[in-house]
């Protein structure tokens, strides 16, 4: 375990290469926010960070980027696209541009559009992914219904219609869905210190997708140390960054106050990852 206080292009640039499994981050985007500090974040900052990012992955390495994107003057910047498109020019796979749907969040967005409820999660690899474990929690329309369906004869291979039962729960799509605010994206109060935290169990999800015990994960923008904490918890290795000492400290406490191996509750728990 690691963390950092300071500017991630400079761990970037000097931590050993090949030495990160997954990173899961959200980076400053578009202005959206004003954080305490006052580091500009533009295209240049990005342009670095995505060239470290690929120095320190591993081959068969994740990353995933939560991403959204500004409206200026009646116009979104389509800055998540830039960023997806600048990853895949650095080298790395666009695996999959996953939904980030936020449940809870009131309304946001102008009258003349309607209201915004998602951001991007774009999952980027090197090569292909070594570690995919898909969850498997969505209960099927059908499920627990007889249905018929075609299947093979033992005798002559031949295909006849049989019935079978529905299974009760299939792997999720890539939208995923998460009530967020305060209480729901954590129980840890300290966290809402910190303007634009992500819910636990969005990083939870992730790090179980894309990783397995023991793996480093890593978030270069720790803020309040949402992914570092869900890691902890997840019996993997963890280095976070963080430039801002207030929310450094905010990340600090709440991972230091975490014990390893203790999974997050969920309604669905006990679904197997398959
Ligand atoms: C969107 S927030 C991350 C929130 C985090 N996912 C959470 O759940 O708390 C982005 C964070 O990046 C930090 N930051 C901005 N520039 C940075 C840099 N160059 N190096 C490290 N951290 C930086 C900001 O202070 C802010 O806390």
């Amino acid at each position: 375990m690691k963390l950092v206080h300071g500017d991630c292009r400079e761990y970037l640039f000097t931590c050993e290469l090949d030495s990160i499994d997954l990173t899961v981050t959200s980076p400053p985007y578009d202005n959206l926010r004003t954080y305490n500090n006052s580091s500009t974040w533009g295209w240049a900052e990005f342009s670095a960070i995505a060239a470290g990012l690929w120095r320190v992955t591993k081959p068969g390495g994740v990353v995933v980027w939560v991403v959204g994107d500004a409206t200026i003057k009646g116009s979104e910047t389509g800055t998540s696209f830039k960023q997806a498109l600048y990853f895949k020019e650095v080298g790395f796979n666009l695996h999959d541009t996953m939904i980030y749907k936020q449940k809870g969040t009131g309304a946001k967005g102008s009258c003349y559009s309607y209201w915004q409820g998602f951001e991007y999660m774009f999952v980027l690899s090197k090569e292909r992914p070594k570690t995919v474990n898909r969850i498997a929690d969505k209960i099927g329309k059908y499920a627990g219904k007889k249905s018929w369906g075609k299947g093979k004869t033992e005798d002559r291979g031949n295909r006849s219609l049989s019935r079978h039962t529905n299974s009760m729960i299939s792997i999720r799509d890539n939208v995923w869905e998460y009530v967020v605010g305060f209480q729901n994206s954590t129980t840890d109060r300290i966290a809402f210190d910190h303007p634009a935290i992500f819910p636990e169990k969005l990083a939870h999800d992730h790090i179980i997708s894309w990783s397995n015990e023991g793996d480093t994960v890593f978030d270069p923008f720790m803020g309040s140390g949402t992914t570092g904490k869900m890691a902890k918890q997840l019996n993997r290795d963890f280095i976070g960054i963080e430039i801002d000492k207030e929310y450094f400290e905010i990340a600090k406490q709440r991972i230091e106050g975490t014990q390893y191996n203790q999974p997050i509750n969920r309604t669905q728990k006990d679904a197997p990852v398959i």
